[in-house]
């Protein structure tokens, strides 16, 4: 298993038109080459992937925010997971807290799982509880989220899933807020405890967990160093390619 640094940038709904697309991702692209000891995949728009697909390089890759279930049919607005790899994605990110706020169920991820490694797509699957309560039932919240939506998964599948961690209470808030390191080393314990408990030891051991929820240059050295992750899934910071790159350069500083 690759302990290489994962940054998955997941730009959203963003940046509003093609041109600006462009720009982001050239300076971002010449800004990665200086980190190539880290996988950086790019997760812009989808209408933007086929303007990059022949721009990418080892250690740089393009992903895909978001993919239907089924491979084509009568899905309105929908994208199937080989039409986005025929883009030239070759990582989906799957189950984001945004998308679930908008009705996806752990099972509809699920399937989405499915189809998209089927498809031969690498999974970028989110999960993270929405609130803290005192009972600690975002221990349960969080086992089932990770059981439901990997119930249909291989153990021999697990090397083309990424976890990426993102308590939702830390995303897009201030860059003091994002988890603190010693709360998210526990939190990637549990998850390692949940997958040895579905598969095996081996397996819990190798699975690779991204922290996400407004990550900066600042806070990223110390998340990675003592959160127990192998990487980040960042929104806003990704948006900026003078702030991108000092997160790159903060994540090269802290291995
Ligand atoms: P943020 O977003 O970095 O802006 O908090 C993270 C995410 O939603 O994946």
């Amino acid at each position: 298993m690759t302990k290489k640094k994962i940054v998955v940038a997941n730009w959203k709904m963003n940046p509003k038109t093609s041109l600006e697309a462009r720009d982001l991702f050239k300076k971002v692209k010449l800004r990665a080459k200086v980190f190539s000891e880290i996988e950086v995949v790019i997760c812009p728009p989808a209408l933007y992937l086929p303007l990059f697909s022949k721009m990418t390089q080892k250690n740089f890759s393009l992903g895909v925010q978001n993919v239907f279930s089924e491979q084509s049919g009568s899905f309105t607005g929908e994208i199937g997971p080989g039409m986005a790899a025929d883009a030239g994605a070759s990582f989906v990110i799957l189950g984001h807290s945004e998308r679930r706020a908008m009705g996806e169920t752990d099972q509809l991820v699920a399937k989405k799982v499915s189809a998209s490694l089927s498809s031969g797509l690498l999974v970028v699957l989110c999960v993270g509880e929405k609130e803290r309560d005192s009972s600690a039932r975002f221990y349960e919240f969080l086992k089932n989220q990770i059981r439901t939506s990997l119930g249909a998964v291989k153990a021999s599948d697990l090397k083309k899933i990424i976890i990426a961690y993102e308590p939702v209470w830390a995303i897009g808030k201030s860059f003091k807020d994002a988890m603190k390191p010693a709360e998210l080393y526990e939190m990637t314990i549990f998850i390692k405890k949940v997958f040895a408990d579905m598969f095996t030891a081996d397996v819990a051991h190798s699975v690779r967990i991204l922290y996400g929820g407004s990550v900066n240059f600042e806070n990223a050295p110390q998340i990675i160093k003592e959160g127990g992750v192998q990487g980040l899934l960042v929104g806003r910071e990704s948006l900026d390619a003078e702030s991108f790159s000092k997160l790159l350069k903060a994540v090269h500083e802290s291995r």
